[in-house]
């Protein structure tokens, strides 16, 4: 049952509206499609970047798409992917795991990025045409209405996107139906582990970072079981420390709230790994 609070934040979700959110987000990610300084190990301590990748996986990637890496996990260790697989990317950024999904379903795959900003698609694009990958496209889009036909994929994977949606009923609805009966979804995801402080909730700046468009893991697994996955596994989760999220939500107005000194923010999300199954019939 939703607590009283989880209920007063869905409705202030709908209140902020969803165009307020999605506004915020392609700002923060088209500013962060310009910007060439890289987004993991210089001065910004983001939760997005956390040295996620095996080496080898990040030294065989071009280096456009490192530099505006934003996730917070990689759903491509999950994913099985194998040569040939058709994937789509929900929010791919610049671009990191549909390139590194690309490499592993050779020239017979095909991989399709879809990103609602449109800096981040035309980074993308640019970086795929610079670095010859073919077999990678890029749409604009969001990925609550995909720009896909149904039925076309064998996996989907997403990295830390579906946590900035403000309808995740409908992005599960939607990677049910682009999928192919049997496929897989593969995600990598910030979810919520306890009640956020009213000062993160309410914040347009955290939720594009993000902390507050987070829902816990029970509202998580119910939008995907509605949506008619099945077999739903929470693979691993990453809890990060109270100077990691501090330090990350510096970067938004947050840091001159006072309440928030009081928080141990380690409390407050974490990073899932969750895979689940379109059934066959
Ligand atoms: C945190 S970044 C992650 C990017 C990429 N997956 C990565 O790991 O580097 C979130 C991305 O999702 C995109 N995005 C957020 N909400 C979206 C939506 N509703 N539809 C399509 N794209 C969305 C943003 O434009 C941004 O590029």
């Amino acid at each position: 049952m939703k607590s009283k609070k989880s209920n007063a934040k869905t409705e202030k979700a709908d209140r902020a509206s969803s165009e307020d959110v999605r506004s915020a987000v392609r700002k923060r990610y088209g500013q962060l499609a310009l910007n060439s300084a890289p987004c993991c190990g210089g001065e910004t301590n983001t939760t997005c970047c956390t040295g996620i990748y095996p080496n080898a996986d990040v030294i065989s990637l071009p280096s456009e798409a490192i530099a505006v890496s934003a996730g917070c996990g990689n759903p491509t260790a999950i994913a099985s992917l194998k040569p040939g697989m058709v994937v789509v990317d929900l929010g791919s950024g610049g671009g990191i795991d549909a390139f590194l999904s690309a490499k592993k379903v050779g020239k017979k795959g095909r991989v399709y990025g879809i990103d609602m900003t449109p800096e981040m698609i035309n980074r993308a694009r640019r970086t795929a045409k610079e670095n010859g990958y073919d077999n990678v496209e890029f749409r604009l889009g969001e990925i609550e209405h995909m720009p896909l036909d149904a039925g076309v994929a064998d996996v989907v994977i997403s990295n830390c996107v579906i946590n900035l949606s403000p309808d995740k009923e409908a992005v599960f609805r939607e990677a049910y139906r682009v999928l192919k009966p049997g496929g897989k979804v593969a995600i990598s995801d910030i979810v919520l582990l306890s009640e956020l402080p009213d000062a993160v909730r309410e914040d347009l700046g955290a939720w594009s970072h993000c902390v507050s468009g987070a829902v816990s893991e029970e509202q998580y697994i119910g939008a995907m079981r509605k949506a008619g996955f099945e077999k739903i596994k929470v693979e691993d989760r990453v809890v990060y420390s109270h100077e990691q999220l501090s330090g990350y939500l510096r970067e938004t107005k947050l840091e001159e709230d006072p309440s928030l000194a009081k928080i141990d923010l380690s409390r407050l999300v974490a990073s899932y790994r969750i895979s689940a199954v379109k059934p066959k019939k």
